[in-house]
C-alpha cells in the first residue's frame, strides 16, 4: 500500500510517500520537508498567517518533490493522508485542502490525520514495534502521556496543566537572549555550563500521576535570570544548564510514574517511546533510556529527523487506517483542537 502524506499544521510544510507492506512493515520512499524557520526567526516564534501563506506558496513543489523522488504518479497511490489538526488552523486548512483536492482527482481515499496520531505511530514504521506501549510525546504544542494500545486505541494518563516543553525551552531561550527555535540552542549551550548554578523548582515533582506543569519554572528561571543580568555567555550557559538539569529531573519523575501506570495496566513487554520536537534532546534521551533500563522499559526514540514534523508520520498514520479498511469522507473538518485519547473531539 502506497501512501501521500501532507503535514503543515505548524511551520514545516512537509510530504512525503511511504510504503505499508502486508505484515505491516513500512519503508519511506520519499520525506521532504521544507522548514519555515527563517521566516519566523525575527519574530522570535511561529506568526500564524505568515505560516499560513508559506504554506499556499511551498506545497504544490513539496509535494511535486515527494512524488517525483518516489517515483510515483498520483494513481499509483493507495490513498492521501493530510493532517486535520490539531494545529494552526490557517496552515492546517491548507494541508487538508490540498489533499482533498488530490483524493477527489486521483479518485483515492482520503484519511484527515491527527498530528498527534502521527507522532504516536511513527516507531511503528521505523522500529517495527507491536502494540501496546507507552509514549511520551513532547514538542512545541503537547506535553503528554499515552498509552498506545492498537490504532485508534489512545489512553492519555498525563498531560501539562499549562505550557508545553517545546514552549518552555523556547520562552527559557527567548528571555536568555538566544534564538527560535529555542530547544536546539539551549541544549547547546547548556552542553558547557554549569547546571548546579541555579537553584530552580521541579513543578510537581513527586506529586501522584503523570501531569506537568512548566510555567512556575520558566518564572523562576526569568527572575533569577533578571537578578543576575547582564548575563555574559558563560552565564547563560549556566542557566541553559540549570534549566534542562530542572526539566529533565521533572521528565523523568514524571515518566517514572507514567511507567508504573503502564506495567499495571499490561503485562507484554514495556516499553517507552519518546517523540515529538523535544525528543531531538540528547540529555533528556539519556536520562530516560535510564530511567527506564531501571523499570525493565525498553527506551525506543524515531531518529531526530522524524522526531520533528515531517510528511512521513502522516503517510504511515494514514496508511495504518487504511490498512484497518478506514478512511474519511471528503467533507472532513481541520480542527485546532483534537486532543488524543480523552474521547470527544473538541
Ligand atoms: O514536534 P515539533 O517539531 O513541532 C510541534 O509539533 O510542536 O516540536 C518543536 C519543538 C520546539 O519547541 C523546539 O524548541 C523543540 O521542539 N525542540 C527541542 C530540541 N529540538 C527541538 N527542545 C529541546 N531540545 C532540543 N534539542
Ligand atoms: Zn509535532
Amino acid at each position: 500500500m502506497i501512501v501521500l502524506g501532507i503535514e503543515t499544521s505548524c511551520d514545516e510544510t512537509a510530504a512525503a510517500v511511504v510504503e505499508r507492506r502486508r505484515d505491516g512493515s513500512g519503508r519511506i520512499l520519499s520525506d521532504i520537508v521544507l522548514s519555515q524557520v527563517a521566516d519566523h526567526a525575527v519574530f522570535g516564534g511561529v506568526v500564524p498567517e505568515i505560516a499560513a501563506r508559506a504554506h499556499v506558496e511551498a506545497l504544490d513543489g513539496v509535494i511535486a518533490a515527494a512524488m517525483s523522488e518516489a517515483e510515483v504518479s498520483f494513481h499509483r497511490l493507495d490513498g492521501v493522508a493530510a493532517t486535520a489538526g490539531p494545529g494552526l488552523i490557517g496552515g492546517v486548512l491548507v494541508g487538508l485542502t490540498t489533499g482533498k483536492a488530490i483524493a477527489l482527482a486521483a479518485d483515492k481515499p482520503l484519511v484527515a490525520v491527527n498530528h498527534l496520531e502521527g507522532h504516536a505511530l511513527t516507531t511503528r514504521l521505523t522500529d517495527n514495534l507491536d502494540f501496546p506501549y507507552l509514549l511520551l510525546l513532547v514538542s512545541g504544542g503537547h506535553s503528554q502521556f499515552v498509552m498506545v494500545e492498537r490504532v485508534g486505541g489512545y489512553r492519555r494518563v498525563g498531560t501539562t496543566i499549562d505550557d508545553a516543553l517545546g514552549e518552555a525551552f523556547d520562552k527559557a531561550a527567548k528571555l536568555l537572549g538566544l534564538p527560535y527555535p529555542g530547544g536546539p540552542a539551549v541544549e547547546h549551550a547548556a552542553r558547557t555550563g554549569d547546571p548546579a548554578r541555579v537553584a530552580l523548582p521541579r513543578p510537581l515533582i513527586d506529586r501522584p500521576g503523570a501531569d506537568f506543569s512548566f510555567s512556575g519554572l520558566k518564572t523562576a528561571l526569568r527572575l533569577a535570570a533578571e537578578a543576575a543580568a547582564p548575563l555574559s555567555d558563560n552565564d547563560v550557559a549556566d542557566f541553559c544548564a540549570s534549566f534542562q538539569a530542572a526539566v529533565i529531573d521533572v521528565v523523568v519523575n514524571r515518566a517514572e510514574h507514567a511507567m508504573e501506570m503502564f506495567a499495571a495496566a499490561h503485562d507484554t513487554p514495556p516499553v517507552l517511546v519518546v517523540a515529538g520536537g523535544v525528543a531531538a534532546n540528547e540529555a533528556l534521551r539519556a536520562a530516560l533510556r535510564r530511567a527506564a533500563g531501571v523499570r525493565g522499559f525498553r527506551l525506543v526514540a524515531p531518529p531526530a529527523r522524524l522526531c520533528a514534523d515531517n510528511g512521513v508520520m502522516i503517510a504511515w498514520a494514514g496508511a495504518e487506517h487504511l490498512a484497518l479498511g478506514e478512511s474519511d469522507r471528503l467533507d472532513a473538518p481541520a480542527r485546532p483542537r483534537w486532543p488524543l485519547g480523552t474521547g470527544a473531539a473538541a
